[in-house]
């Protein structure tokens, strides 16, 4: 894993038209999204995240410009913590790039913004996500029962978080 080469990049707006692609992805849809979007929508999606001050960045392989993103939102610098999220396109999926993403943007989190605590959410029904997730080190701190509808059923949803005490180590 570590011989594949992955690093964030600014977040650009000519970019949206790629995260508009992605997030109509029919997994995507089941797993973070509700109905398709359209690019207008997508763009205020990029602009509500911006307003927000959240950290969007760009997963970039050598082979192509964008694999996918990676963000923190919901910064909280009083307490310390911040939400993770990320998506990556089809065809990148499978292949270990949203580890190394994710522990990019982890290690920029706890080593440059001083956060405490990075969290997330995820529906129960993403066992990629989460296996992915138990594995960079997050512990399942609450399910919420029937949080979301999926395919035409109420689905858990995870929380899940890590501490910089428990990543330093
Ligand atoms: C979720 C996501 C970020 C994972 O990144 P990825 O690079 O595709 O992850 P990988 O499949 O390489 O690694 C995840 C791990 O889960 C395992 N896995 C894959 N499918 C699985 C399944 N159905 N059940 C259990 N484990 C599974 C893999 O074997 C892998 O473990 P390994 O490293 O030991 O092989 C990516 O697939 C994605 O963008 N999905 C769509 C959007 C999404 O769901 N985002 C997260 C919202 S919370």
């Amino acid at each position: 894993m570590s011989t594949k080469k992955i690093h964030l990049t600014p977040f650009e707006t000519t970019h949206i038209q790629y995260l508009h692609k992605w997030l109509n992805d029919e997994r995507a849809i089941r797993m973070i999204g509700r109905t398709p979007l359209t690019y207008e929508e997508v763009v205020q999606e990029v602009e509500k995240k911006r307003m927000n001050n959240d950290l969007i960045l760009g997963i970039k392989s050598d082979e192509k410009e964008l694999v996918g993103w990676v963000f923190l939102k919901d910064i909280d610098y009083a307490h310390g913590r911040a939400s993770i999220g990320i998506l990556l396109s089809s065809e990148s999926r499978g292949h270990g790039y949203g580890r190394i993403a994710m522990e990019q943007m982890i290690d920029l989190g706890f080593k440059q913004l001083r956060l405490n605590k990075i969290y997330l959410t995820t529906r129960g029904i993403n066992e990629q996500a989460i296996a992915l997730y138990e594995k960079i080190g997050f512990v399942t701190e609450g399910k919420l029962r029937n949080h979301a509808y999926v395919d035409g059923k109420y689905v858990d949803t995870y929380f899940m978080g890590i501490l910089a005490s428990e990543w330093n180590k």
